[in-house]
């Protein structure tokens, strides 16, 4: 347990999202959700002994935005991850604190899964300083205790599906690798600064919505459909119910009290593209997660097509091609 270890763990796009939950706390869903994992959308993860050894008090969390030096997390950012790390402890029946170093390829808390990705390597890198080789479905539940639900499907590569029906604590369960359906995320970024209404507040407020219970009695049927269309690489199908659950989160986000709206006009004038490019015969499809980002999924071999028209978009800052990705890995290279 002396040697650091380092994880890097992608985010992950859900197709059929989680929103509302039954306690939220416990990240524990209101509604199945399906979701693929990425690729270079990911967190890296070093996670060793305090320096300070058995005189420590609280864990020490270390933060590097792109290629600045590392430096304290804020506060807010180290109380979450300090709070993931006294509940991996406890299941683990551990007592030491740890030093974590942790760094994004991606901007942070901006609809791209940045907690799914961090909180899944924090659980995988626990779980690996333990020296312990717990199998996915036991990373998943640690993943989870960290409060972000969609954590729990990053420990997993390809397409991934939760929570397993009927097991207990809810840890989320491989529905294909990542061979299965080679499927590009081709990501606009039109805002890179966090944004102002995290979905742990997002999940708070969906009960709120008057069409929320509408939403919960439908998707069953669209979330069959979905994955009966993944399972059958379905590209029409697939693509129809994949924006129909983007914009109906974002309906339920809309219509809650008070109102949230992630969404920018530049999420509009990608939206719009996207129906463009279909009609000049790329297929393509937007999916968004709570924010103004747009994830367009598309077969790998239209990504290129993809990522050029969105580029030459005025409002779009940035444009990140990823893709399915193969799950957790460990590395060599200490986050620094
Ligand atoms: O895992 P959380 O609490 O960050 O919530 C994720 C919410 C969405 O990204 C909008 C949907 C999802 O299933 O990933």
């Amino acid at each position: 347990m002396s040697q650091a270890v380092t994880v890097v763990s992608a985010a992950n796009i859900a197709f059929i999202k989680y929103w509302g939950a039954v306690d939220l706390d416990a990240a524990v869903p209101c509604n199945p959700s399906i979701s693929m994992t990425l690729d270079a959308c990911r967190t890296r993860c070093t996670l060793g002994p305090h320096p300070d050894g058995s005189a420590a008090t609280e864990d020490l969390v270390l933060y590097r935005e792109g290629e600045t030096d590392l430096a304290p997390a804020t506060e807010a950012f180290a109380g979450r991850v300090r709070q993931h790390l006294g509940r991996l402890r406890a299941r683990c029946g551990e007592r030491d604190f740890v030093r974590v170093a942790t760094t994004n390829s991606f901007p942070a808390a901006a609809g791209i899964a940045s907690s799914a990705s961090g909180f899944s390597a924090l659980a995988c890198a626990y779980d690996a300083w333990l020296g312990r080789d717990s199998g996915a479905t036991e990373l998943s539940i640690c993943a989870r205790l960290s409060g972000s639900g969609s954590a729990s499907r990053s420990v997993m590569g390809g397409y991934v599906g939760w929570p397993a029906p009927d097991a207990p604590e809810h840890p989320a369960y491989p529905l294909h690798d990542a061979a299965h359906w080679d499927l590009a995320d081709v990501v606009a970024l039109v805002q890179t600064e966090p944004k102002r209404v995290s979905s742990l507040d997002g999940h708070r407020l969906a009960a709120t919505s008057p069409y929320f219970e509408k939403r919960l009695a439908e998707l069953p049927r669209r979330t069959e459909q979905l994955a009966g269309a993944l399972a059958e690489r379905d590209w029409t199908t697939f693509a129809e119910e994949l924006e129909r659950e983007a914009i109906d989160l974002h309906l339920i986000a809309i219509s809650s009290t008070p109102p949230v709206f992630y969404w920018k006009p530049e999420t509009l004038a990608v939206l719009e593209r996207v129906r463009r490019l279909r009609d000049e015969g790329v297929a393509a499809a937007s999916t968004m997660d709570a924010g103004a980002n747009v994830h367009v999924i598309c077969p790998r071999a239209d990504a290129e097509a993809v990522a050029a028209a969105l580029r030459a978009l005025p409002g779009v800052a940035r444009v990140i091609e990823d893709g399915v990705g193969g799950g957790p890995r460990r590395v060599d290279e200490p986050v620094g």
